[in-house]
C-alpha cells in the first residue's frame, strides 16, 4: 500500500494511539497506518476501535486494537506490554483519548464529574507518557504527542475542569520534553481549536444553554471547524524525523481561533 502522495514516512514505526476509535485518534491512526507505521489503537469502546483498526486493514496497513481505559494504570500498562510483546519498540505515542466536560459555571461543576474530567484528560495523559517513557528511555528513542486543546493555553468559559485539565497537558508535555531532551526523546503537544468529532457535535446547542456565546461560534475564525485529518497531518509531522528539532512545542492548529 502507497499513501497518496506516496511518502511512506512512518515505514517501519510502531506508534500507539489512544482514543483511536473516533475523531482526531482515528484520523490520526489511519494517517500514521497509511505512512507505512504499525499502529496500536487503544480505545475503551471496543466497537469503535476495532472499526479502526479494520479501516487500517482495509487500506492495506497493520495493527492492532487493545481495549482500555487511559485512567486506569493497569490498562495503560496493559497496552504499552501488549505492543511490546507484539512489535518489540515503541516509535510514536499519541496520547488523545480526552472527554468533554459538561458545560456550567465553575461553582455548579460536580466534585465527581471534576475529578472525571481530571482522570481522563490529564491523568490518562500522565500514565501514558509514564509508561512508554519508561521503554523508550531504555531504547534510547521516542517521540510523544499529546493532545492539549486551545483550552490548554487559554480560558474557555463554562469549561473550568476542561481547560484545567489541558493547561495539565500543556505542563506535563512540556515537563517531559524537559526532562528526556537529552535522551533522545521528543514530546511536544497540539492544540486543537474546534474539529468536526462526537466531541464537538453538541457544543453549539451547549453553550447556547449555558447563556453564554462565544463570538467565535459556531464558525471559528477561519469560518469552519476543522477536519480530523487537518489534525492528523500535524500529528504524523511531529511523528516523523522530519520533527526532529522540535520538543516542548505547543503546537496550536485552530484555524486562527486564539489570535
Ligand atoms: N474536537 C475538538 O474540537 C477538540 C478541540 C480541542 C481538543 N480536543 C481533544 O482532542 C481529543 C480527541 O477528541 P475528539 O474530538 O477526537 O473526540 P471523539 O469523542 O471523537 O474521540 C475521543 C475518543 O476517545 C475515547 N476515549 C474517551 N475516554 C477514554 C478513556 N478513558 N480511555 C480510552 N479511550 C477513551 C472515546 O471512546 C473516543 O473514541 C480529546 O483529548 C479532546 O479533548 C478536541
Amino acid at each position: 500500500m502507497t499513501e497518496a502522495n506516496g511518502v511512506r514516512t512512518h515505514e517501519g514505526k510502531v506508534a500507539i494511539v489512544t482514543g483511536a476509535g473516533s475523531g482526531i485518534g482515528r484520523a490520526s491512526a489511519i494517517k500514521l497506518a497509511e505512512k507505512g507505521a504499525k499502529v496500536v489503537v487503544v480505545d475503551f469502546n471496543e466497537q469503535s476501535g476495532k472499526e479502526t483498526i479494520e479501516a487500517i486493514k482495509d487500506n492495506g496497513g497493520e495493527g492492532l486494537f487493545v481495549k482500555a481505559d487511559v485512567s486506569s494504570s493497569q490498562d495503560v500498562q496493559h497496552y504499552v506490554q501488549k505492543t511490546m510483546d507484539e512489535y518489540g519498540k515503541i516509535d510514536i505515542v499519541f496520547n488523545n483519548a480526552g472527554i468533554i466536560q459538561k458545560f456550567s459555571m465553575m461553582s455548579d461543576v460536580e466534585d465527581d464529574h471534576f475529578d472525571r474530567i481530571i482522570d481522563i484528560n490529564l491523568k490518562g495523559v500522565f500514565l501514558g507518557m509514564k509508561y512508554a517513557l519508561k521503554v523508550m528511555e531504555k531504547q534510547g528513542f521516542g517521540t510523544i504527542i499529546n493532545t492539549a486543546s486551545t483550552t490548554g493555553v487559554r480560558a474557555e468559559h463554562s469549561l473550568s475542569a476542561y481547560t484545567a485539565s489541558k493547561h495539565g497537558v500543556v505542563g506535563l508535555t512540556k515537563t517531559a520534553a524537559l526532562e528526556y531532551v537529552k535522551k533522545g526523546i521528543r514530546v511536544n503537544a497540539i492544540c486543537p481549536g474546534g474539529v468536526d468529532t462526537a466531541i464537538t457535535a453538541g457544543v453549539p446547542k451547549q453553550f447556547q444553554e449555558s447563556g453564554y456565546i462565544p463570538e467565535e461560534l459556531p464558525n471559528m475564525r477561519i469560518g469552519r471547524f476543522a477536519d480530523p485529518n487537518e489534525l492528523a497531518e500535524v500529528v504524523a509531522f511531529l511523528a516523523s524525523d522530519n520533527s526532529s528539532y522540535m520538543t516542548g512545542s505547543i503546537v496550536l492548529v485552530d484555524g486562527g481561533l486564539t489570535l
